[in-house]
């Protein structure tokens, strides 16, 4: 399969090494990117092709990732025009809605319809993410396959019905490690008000988080039931919940997913307004 990146920052750098790493060719991978110090790295590392400008083999790949920044998205696809014919889109970037990515991309035939959308998360670059994921009506089961096998190489990755329904990944996905290092950073601050030193307190909190969160992985048990196992009558961690439910801690993260759901949706609704 021959996979084109557009822009080859920080999550296209991510994509490349997870692909490399489950197999595929660096022979096959090319990367248009404007940056010649970063198509300097990118060939060093990975060994892949590189060019500043899209060219024939980029035009006949099988796949091609959208990966600069929503802002640089429309001027990034004029060059490709009308070019791409049966070729699966993939864009990766925040907030940019298909309808637009299409239209850009469209020459006389009509707008470029083979589109999916993604939203991946910070953990992908350390191949750790979770991808949400949205196919137009015209992507067929094999592309979703290869869309899928693409994002799979930084993370786990799970369809939504609904291009609105990425709105509700970004909250919770997304955006969601801000909430866990937030969560992290005053697990670590509590630890030092309880007189710990800060090594301990940081070792204490990031290791509670991730064997909490592998815990549950490994669990049959809904989370619900795995804090009840821990939360015995009359002792300390009921003591800790009876607080943290005074402070209205578990609404107040819902309110914050969908704050960031809401955002998103009006930053899609931005981009959407240029309708050039
Ligand atoms: N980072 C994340 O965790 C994350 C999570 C979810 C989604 N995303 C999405 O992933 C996309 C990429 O993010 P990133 O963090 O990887 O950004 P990034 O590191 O800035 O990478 C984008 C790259 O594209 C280059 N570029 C800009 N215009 C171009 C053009 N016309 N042709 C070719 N290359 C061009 C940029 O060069 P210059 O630096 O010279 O402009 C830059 O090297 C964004 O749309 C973002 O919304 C990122």
């Amino acid at each position: 399969m021959k996979i084109a990146f557009l822009g080859g920052g920080n999550m296209a750098g991510a994509l490349i090494g997870g692909l490399l790493g489950r197999g595929f060719a660096a022979a096959d991978i090319h990367v248009i990117e404007l940056a010649s110090a970063t198509r300097e790295r990118l060939r060093t590392r990975f060994g892949v092709h590189t060019m500043a400008a899209p060219d024939a083999d980029v035009r006949h790949s099988d796949a091609l990732v959208l990966a600069v920044k929503p802002q640089q998205m429309k001027a990034a696809l004029a060059p490709l025009a009308g070019a791409l014919q049966e070729t699966l889109v993939i864009s990766i970037a925040a907030g940019l809605r298909l309808a637009d990515i299409g239209r850009w991309l469209g020459g006389t035939g009509g707008p470029h319809t083979r589109l999916v959308r993604c939203m991946p998360n910070t953990p992908a670059l350390i191949g750790a993410g979770v991808t949400g994921m949205y196919a137009a009506p015209a992507v067929d089961a094999a592309g979703r396959k290869t869309a899928e096998r693409i994002l799979a190489a930084v993370g786990s990755t799970l369809w939504v019905d609904e291009e609105a329904r990425l709105d509700a990944v970004t909250g919770i996905s997304g955006s969601g490690p801000a909430y866990v290092f937030h969560f992290i950073e005053a697990l670590e601050a509590a630890g030092l008000a309880q007189g710990l030193d800060a090594a301990s307190a940081r070792r204490l909190a990031l290791d509670t988080v991730l064997g909490a969160a592998q815990l549950a992985l490994a669990s049959d048990d809904p989370p619900a039931a795995l804090r009840e196992k821990v939360t015995s009558q009359g002792g300390t961690t009921a003591a800790a919940l009876a607080h943290l439910a005074a402070a209205g801690w578990y609404d107040a993260l819902i309110g914050a997913v969908a704050a960031a759901s809401a955002r998103s949706q009006e930053l899609g609704e931005q981009f959407s307004q240029d309708r050039t």
